[in-house]
């Protein structure tokens, strides 16, 4: 990234896009020294896809069900993601398995957002599981991608406390919240080069958020 450019991010996603809406947002007000130079959703009719009009982004529909199999698809996904020559490429709310061929193209540079506390709960469900667990507390965290799904290196995770009340719908509005929160400050560490997938590797545990954007435990190494 040449100094003094803002940093391009491509954000990759499937549905509503509200995480897409905090870069945006995060973007807008100058909170981020960077652009989403492309929108790429696999869903023609993803709301996303509003979002994007709505602030003038750039957007490309690569329907997955148009491509024989995964490889193909993520062919036709990596030429468009390296066509836009971004600096991060971000997943918000995407909803496929990348093939490990994709996920090495852009090591290092791809992230996404999954709405546990990882390692607990990778895959779905995630907020009807911690409730099933009788987990005190539940969150989101941002991270590295790596061709195991949702086992990459952690960069930052936003941590609620669980209710006695809660619903799994309850769970996922309120780690929606945090998720707004600690999506922008990833990005933000990682174009002030506070963090790198090497940095993330090998620290023993990322730092970790409340709601107020409070620090509860400091990245350690
Ligand atoms: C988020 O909960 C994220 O953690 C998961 O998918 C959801 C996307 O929500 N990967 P949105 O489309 O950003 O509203």
């Amino acid at each position: 990234m040449a100094a003094g450019d803002k940093a391009r991010l491509v954000v990759l996603a499937s549905g509503n896009g509200s995480n897409f809406q905090a870069i945006i947002d995060a973007c807008e007000s100058g909170r981020l020294d960077a652009e989403v130079v492309r929108l790429i959703v696999n869903r023609p009719g993803a709301y996303a896809l509003e979002r994007a009009a709505t602030h003038g982004i750039p957007a490309e529909v690569i329907d997955h069900k148009a491509y024989p199999d995964r490889e193909a698809f993520d062919a036709a996904l990596g030429e468009a993601v390296a066509a836009a020559e971004p600096d991060w490429i971000v997943m918000a709310g995407f909803m496929r398995i990348l093939t490990d061929g994709f996920v090495e193209r852009f090591r290092g540079r791809l992230i996404n957002i999954h709405p546990s506390l990882l390692p607990k709960y990778p895959g779905m469900n995630t907020h009807a599981r911690a409730l099933e667990a009788g987990d005190r507390v539940h969150g989101a965290t941002v991270h590295f991608v790596t061709p195991t799904v949702d086992a990459g290196p952690p960069i930052i995770q936003g941590q609620i406390e669980i209710h006695a009340d809660d619903t799994p719908e309850g769970l996922k509005e309120r780690i929606h919240g945090i998720e707004h929160r600690i999506y922008p400050q990833a990005i933000e560490w990682l174009i002030e080069g506070r963090v790198d997938f090497e940095h993330a590797r090998h620290q023993p545990a990322p730092a970790v958020v409340d709601i107020d954007g409070r620090v509860i435990a400091p990245a350690q190494g």
